[in-house]
């Protein structure tokens, strides 16, 4: 090639290669981030990526703001620089049940002038609120929502997530109708799986853990290094589309989403037109029970009038649109009285606080107490005993107070105590901690969580020991001690009141099978501090044995992924102590699995072990993440992209290029049933 002498031709070379590639990558980051369908593996991405940092590094001019390379951060920002929103950020009212929601139609139409309104119904997704400005076809600010007025400017933050474009493809733009200058609005989300990850590597690190993902995705989005943002796995969804002036401009929001959806952004696949109330209820009961299936979290359903001109026409109070309302689900909240606040004994002493409530029904059962977590959490909530709260409870966890709501005439603040309320030593609250804790290891009320712990679903699985038959032990004297468990006998549970002889042989039932539960589920059990159940698997995969495990060095402990210095040092205190040491003998002799095999080699126990599946199409019924969860649960591995190692494609409706590859190359193809069968799973296709 003739380069010295056709500098021309020299300089538009790695200009093209370098455009060329980086419409390659943004092609397989929408794919990946937006699309979740990846056609290339991360090791092929990761190498695309490497090429383009190459020929940047050789011709550092080229390098623009919007290359895939520059996601990683930049140097930090200077500190909380505002911006004015271009319109008013607003919120949403909320219906928390039918009568609301039905109220909310009704004023809608009656404002609206007509019959019968079109909704459009999205999910409300739990994260934290940004609006994004695009000019010339680039990301240009990036903007928290502030007091909807005035936002923070994060720009270098918003550049770090993957799902949000950095430059929009001008074809695409043009065909969908936008101007030069737009702006969008959405919700900054951490997925389950990254949170979950996160805090385990914060644990680790010892560093305190996030409450929840939304808290999470706060913290992490508005880091001041936004190379901290990059490595933190936000996830953006669009559900907002508005021009330079902050007034909506397409004819319907449905047709608002499809368009930013065509320029690139993620928008949320789960919405749907609606017509009329009865369409919204259905909505509604589609997602009562399917919110826990999503890989993210999701804080109830918005609904949200179409027509932009009726939108325009309803307007908006100071606080929320008249055309929108979040319905939250409607048994999820309730109002009611603190009774009183009394502490809870946890199994490691630590006090928690806890509100006595007075009986209220949330969430299909009858909630009577909440968690305050800790002294400050009450402080920060500046609750007293006599206040009206509201109260939450989401899936099985524990009822919290999310806020005050009416303060009583003749409320009372609430002191910690400075002894434990059940065996009366002091408390120490240690430094850095936030919580008080009792360090008698004796107590009875820890024994009465050790024991609690020990025998969960997620632990030993002990059916039918539950908190009265775990009262009656500890208080009888009949388990002083975990191991104690394993010297009941039918005999001397019959003999507690309230105990038939059938049940008390249903215990011994499960007590004898607890003894054949998997080593990382007694590893779990012991209770060691911050030692979960994801720990415990680590542990035991890595360690195979609980004697292993005792013999091991504090530098090895930390050699576990996933295990720091104070993982580490919590289970060398554990098995420091005597007592736990004659615990752990004791549990040995009672006849608990102490020990695990060495992972197959190939698939022997599991159906898919070791297989790799490629997933193309829609399923009749399978979700793509359910038939994913199966898969990985069954041992196997889905991967992106179709190749010779493809052990199994599986293909839905409209499947495309994938399944015409897997056929070229011969890979076995199977349907949603052909998977199921291989898998030996129970799943029910359902309605
Ligand atoms: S629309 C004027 N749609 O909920 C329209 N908001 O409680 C206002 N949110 O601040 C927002 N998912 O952060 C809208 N699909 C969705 C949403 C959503 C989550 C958040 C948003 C807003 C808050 C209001």
């Amino acid at each position: 090639m003739p380069a010295e002498t056709a500098p021309q031709a020299a300089r538009s070379a790695p200009v093209r290669q370098i455009e060329t590639l980086r419409a390659e990558i943004r092609r397989h980051e929408h794919l990946y981030y937006v699309l979740d369908e990846p056609e290339i593996s991360d090791a092929e991405y990761d190498s695309l990526i490497q090429r383009l940092q190459a020929l940047e590094d050789a011709h550092p001019e080229l390098i623009t703001a919007e290359s895939p390379t520059q996601r990683v951060g930049g140097a930090p920002r200077a500190g909380a620089e505002k911006a004015e929103h271009s319109s008013t950020m607003l919120s949403l009212d909320n219906a928390f049940n039918e009568q609301e929601l039905r109220d909310f139609d009704r004023r809608a139409r009656e404002l609206a002038g007509v019959e019968t309104l079109v909704y459009v119904g999205e999910l409300k997704l739990d994260g934290i609120s940004m609006s994004v400005r695009y000019s010339g076809g680039r990301l240009a600010v990036g903007l928290t929502r502030g007091d909807g007025v005035t936002g923070e400017v994060i720009t270098p933050n918003a550049r770090t997530i993957r799902s949000l474009p950095l430059a929009i493809d001008p074809a695409a733009a043009a065909a969908a109708g936008m101007p030069d200058a737009f702006e969008v609005r959405g919700e900054v989300v951490m997925p389950r799986r990254a949170f979950e990850r996160l805090n385990a590597e914060r644990l680790a690190a010892e560093e305190p853990a996030f409450m929840n993902p939304r808290n999470a995705a706060a913290g992490s989005l508005r880091m001041l290094d936004a190379s901290v943002t990059a490595s933190r796995r936000l996830d953006y969804f669009a559900y907002s589309l508005l021009d330079a002036d902050g007034s909506t401009f397409m004819e319907s929001h449905w047709n608002a989403l499809e368009a930013l959806a065509a320029i690139g952004f993620k928008v949320n696949p789960h919405r749907a037109r609606l017509t009329g109330l009865g369409e919204l209820f259905e909505f509604r009961n589609r997602w009562i029970d399917r919110r826990d299936s999503l890989p993210y979290e999701i804080d109830g359903l918005v609904y949200k009038v179409d027509s932009t001109a009726l939108q325009r026409r309803l307007g908006a109070t100071a606080k929320a649109p008249r055309w929108a309302i979040a319905c939250k689900s409607a048994a999820e909240q309730a109002e009611t009285i603190v009774e009183n606040i009394d502490v809870q004994v946890g199994r490691t002493g630590a006090i928690t606080p806890r509100a006595r409530l007075q009986p209220v029904f949330v969430g299909g059962v009858t909630v009577s107490r909440a968690t305050l977590h800790n002294e400050d959490e009450i402080a920060r909530l500046e609750l007293q005993v006599g206040d009206r709260v509201l109260v939450e409870r989401s899936g099985d966890v524990i009822p919290k107070v999310v806020r005050v709501v009416e303060q009583a005439a003749d409320r009372r603040p609430f002191r910690m105590p400075s002894a434990c309320p059940v065996c009366a030593t002091a408390l120490v609250r240690e430094q850095d901690e936030v919580v008080r804790r009792c360090v008698n290891v004796n107590c009875p009320a820890r024994l009465k969580e050790s024991v609690r712990h020990f025998a969960h679903r997620t632990a030993l699985d002990i059916d039918g020991m539950g908190e009265i038959l775990v009262e009656q032990l500890v208080d009888g004297g009949l388990v002083k001690n975990l191991a104690d468990i394993y010297d009941l006998t039918a005999d001397k549970l019959a003999a507690l009141s309230r105990m038939a002889e059938k049940s008390a042989g249903n215990v011994m039932a499960s007590i004898a099978r607890s003894k054949a539960a998997p080593l990382p589920r007694v590893i779990y059990a012991l209770g060691i501090r911050y030692v979960g159940e994801r720990t415990a698997q680590l542990l035991a995969d890595y360690f195979l044995s609980i004697d292993r495990m005792l013999a091991a060095s504090p530098e090895e402990l930390e050699a576990v992924e996933g295990v720091g210095p104070r993982i580490a040092e919590s289970i060398r205190d554990f098995l420091a102590a005597e007592q736990n040491r004659t615990l752990i003998e004791r549990l040995r002799q009672a006849g608990l699995q102490f020990e695990q095999d060495p992972p197959p080699e190939s698939g022997e126990s599991e159906p898919a072990a070791g297989k790799t599946f490629v997933l193309t199409g829609t399923l009749p019924n399978l979700t793509r993440d359910r038939a994913k969860a199966l898969i990985a649960a069954a041992g196997g591995k889905v991967s992106g992209s179709v190749s010779k190692k493809t052990d199994y494609a599986v293909a839905g409706e409209k499947a495309g290029s994938k399944l015409e590859k897997a056929n070229r190359l011969g890979v076995a193809v199977l349907d949603e049933s052909g998977l199921l069968a291989l898998l030996g799973s129970e799943e029910r296709p359902q309605a």
